[in-house]
């Protein structure tokens, strides 16, 4: 099993077969996920975390995967401890840490930056965010995550909900979740919606992308509920984002008349989108949503350093 690709920076990168392998080989990750079953797979391999932004778990997930596959990880997690803080580019961090690694995960502020450091890196890129572009690998644990939940990805009624304008998550889960099923519902502060791009792509592919504020009216349609915080670290100034701030808000009391298996998932972290007693109701996958991303990311991690996964 391999990836046509050297990198992953997008969801177009994969095809259907890709996502589908993706998500098969991670279902099997689970006892190695748990220490159940040891693993060498990844035995000698480094993986090199580079992160210009804040992270939990994307960062931890990654580094979790390839210690649980036998690997190791090297990271700077704090950008400004590095060299560039005294000035270095990009570029040049890229083709210093490919030599010490032979895979790196990187979050970046600027949208395209996976793209470029892939142009100049000898050993695989993989997007763990460019500003408000892409996060394929949060996408790929979505839909894991649905996937297990719901057992199939055809034929559900999904809604995404908050930031969709500078949310990466939602960018991503657009493309790659409408493979599967033919609407999608956008929930969004106004500003914030889905970006024409992402929605005019998805129009001219026959997609039915369906824009509406009534969250209370779809809710009893819907079998996931994607829920996004709003990106406040994106936004030109303090009062623009106290503006949007609160516009949506899922809490229990709406949760009346809900199909029995909603998902209602969030990539996290939370800030006041989902009041905290949701957590207690049957719907809320969003913690188990982010053990997935220890599977996923421990069968991209096999895929792209082509380990002799089967
Ligand atoms: C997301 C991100 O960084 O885009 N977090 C994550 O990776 N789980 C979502 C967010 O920050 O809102």
């Amino acid at each position: 099993m391999s990836l046509k690709v050297k990198n992953l920076i997008s969801i177009a990168d994969l095809s259907t077969k890709e996502i589908i392998m993706i998500l098969d080989l991670a279902d099997k990750m689970e006892p190695i996920a748990h220490s159940e079953k040891p693993s060498k797979l990844l035995s000698g391999k480094i993986l090199s975390t580079l992160f210009y932004e804040p992270s939990t778990r994307t960062r931890l997930s990654f580094e979790s995967a390839m210690a649980r596959l036998g690997g190791s990880s090297i990271t700077v997690a704090d950008v400004g401890a590095s060299s560039v803080a005294k000035g270095e580019s990009l570029a040049d961090t890229i083709r210093t840490v490919d030599n010490y690694a032979d895979v790196i995960v990187l979050r970046h502020p600027q949208e395209g930056a996976a793209q470029w450091a892939a142009e100049v890196s000898r050993v695989p890129i993989i997007n763990a965010g460019d500003g408000a572009g892409r996060h394929p690998t949060q996408t790929l644990l979505d839909l894991s995550t649905i996937r297990r939940s719901q057992g199939r990805l055809k034929d559900l009624n999904i809604a995404v909900l908050g930031d969709l304008r500078f949310g990466r998550t939602v960018h991503s889960l657009s493309y790659a979740i409408t493979r599967f099923t033919n609407r999608l519902y956008c929930i969004a502060p106004p500003g914030l919606e889905l970006p024409n791009e992402i929605v005019m792509d998805l129009r001219e592919q026959g997609k039915e992308i369906i824009m509406t504020r009534d969250l209370k009216g779809i809710l009893p349609e819907l079998d996931v509920l994607y829920v996004t915080r709003i990106q406040k670290e994106r936004f030109p100034t303090p009062a623009d984002y106290e503006k949007v701030r609160g516009v949506f808000r899922v809490e229990k009391s709406m949760l009346q008349d809900v199909k029995p298996n909603l998902d209602i998932l969030h990539p996290l972290p939370r800030v006041d989108e989902i009041a905290p007693d949701v957590d207690e109701t049957p719907y809320a996958r969003y913690f188990k949503q982010m053990f997935h991303g220890v599977l996923v990311r421990m069968a991209i991690l096999s895929l792209l350093l082509e380990a002799n996964v089967r």
